[in-house]
C-alpha cells in the first residue's frame, strides 16, 4: 500500500514495538514511537483519500512545516503495534502553519499523548542539523525507572557513570551516557522542554519515575541504547540482590574503552 521506504519504516516500528512488549517495558499502552518519514512522503500515504483534522498543536513547530511522521496511537498497545502496525499507528502531516496536523493515513488513529515531546524533539533535531536522526522512542523499562526513585541517582551523570561501569559494552554503545529529566506531567509541554534541554548532551534520557526516551536513526538504534543501559541496570540490581555493592569498572578501565573505541 505504501511506498517501499515507508513500508520499511512501518516494519521497523512494528519490530521494535514487539521487543518493547517482550521486554516487559510496555504495560497496557505504555510507550510510544515516532519516525520522521518526510523524505519518503508521497501520494501513497493518502491512498484512501480521507484525512482527519486539522488538529491544533499547543505551539508552533517551526522546522516541521509540511513534515510527515509515522506515530503510534494514543492508548494503543505495543503488542498490537507489533502485530497490526497501521491499525495502531498513523501517519500525520504537519500543516504549513506549523501549528496543526492532519492524520493522512486513512484511519482516525489519534497520535500519542506524548506528541508535544516527540514533535519538539524532531523540531530540535532539525534545528541542529541532525537530519538522519529520525526516530524518537519512549518506553517504560522497569529496572531503569526503579533507579530514578533514588534521589542520589538524579544528580548529573551519576546514574550514567554507574551504568557505564557495569559492563564495557555500555560505555561503548551508549557513549554519551544518560541524561536526567526531573519529574514532569506526562504529555506536557514542560516535559518536552526539559527533555530538549538534555538532548544537546545525551541521546538517551530518563524521565524521573516514568520512563526512558531515546533518539536514533531508526527504532532499532534507539531501542538498542536503552536495552544496553537496562542490561547494566540488571547487573547492578543482581549484585545488590546477592548482597553486595558491585565494584564497577575503574575510571581507568572506562578511559581505556573510550580510547580503544574512539568514543
Ligand atoms: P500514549 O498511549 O498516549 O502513547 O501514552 C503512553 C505513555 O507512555 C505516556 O507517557
Ligand atoms: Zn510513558
Amino acid at each position: 500500500m505504501y511506498n517501499e521506504e515507508i513500508e520499511r519504516a512501518i516494519a521497523r516500528m512494528a519490530e521494535v514495538a514487539g521487543y518493547l512488549w517482550q521486554r516487559g517495558w510496555a504495560e497496557r499502552n505504555g510507550g510510544n514511537i515516532s519516525c520522521d518519514i518526510t523524505e519518503w512522503a508521497d501520494d501513497s500515504m493518502t491512498q484512501s483519500g480521507s484525512s482527519y483534522g486539522p488538529f491544533a498543536l499547543g505551539r508552533c513547530v517551526d522546522r516541521l512545516r509540511g513534515a510527515s511522521f509515522l506515530v503510534t496511537g494514543t492508548n494503543r498497545r505495543m503488542r498490537y503495534v507489533a502485530s497490526a502496525p497501521m491499525e495502531n499507528a498513523s501517519i500525520i502531516r504537519i500543516g504549513d502553519d506549523g501549528l496543526s496536523y492532519r492524520i493522512v493515513s486513512g484511519e482516525p488513529i489519534r497520535p500519542t499523548s506524548e506528541l508535544p515531546a516527540h514533535l519538539a524533539i524532531h523540531n530540535y533535531l532539525r534545528s541542529v542539523g541532525r537530519t538522519r536522526v529520525r526516530t524518537v522512542l519512549h518506553t517504560h523499562p522497569t529496572d531503569l525507572i526503579a533507579m530514578t526513585h533514588n534521589p542520589a541517582f538524579l544528580q548529573k551523570d551519576r546514574l550514567g557513570t554507574l551504568l557505564w561501569s557495569m559492563i564495557p559494552e555500555t560505555r561503548a554503545f551508549c557513549p554519551k551516557g544518560l541524561g536526567i529529566v526531573p519529574y514532569e506531567l506526562p504529555g506536557s509541554e514542560r516535559l518536552a522542554d526539559r527533555t530538549i534541554e538534555q538532548l544537546g548532551d545525551y541521546d538517551v534520557v530518563m524521565w524521573e519515575k516514568h520512563g526512558a526516551l531515546a533518539v536514533g536513526e531508526d527504532p532499532v538504534e534507539a531501542f538498542d541504547m536503552i536495552d544496553t543501559l537496562s542490561k547494566s541496570a540488571q547487573i547492578y540490581l543482581t549484585a545488590r540482590a546477592m548482597g553486595f555493592e558491585p565494584a564497577g569498572m575503574t575510571a581507568g578501565q572506562m578511559d581505556e574503552m573510550k580510547e580503544a573505541f574512539g568514543l
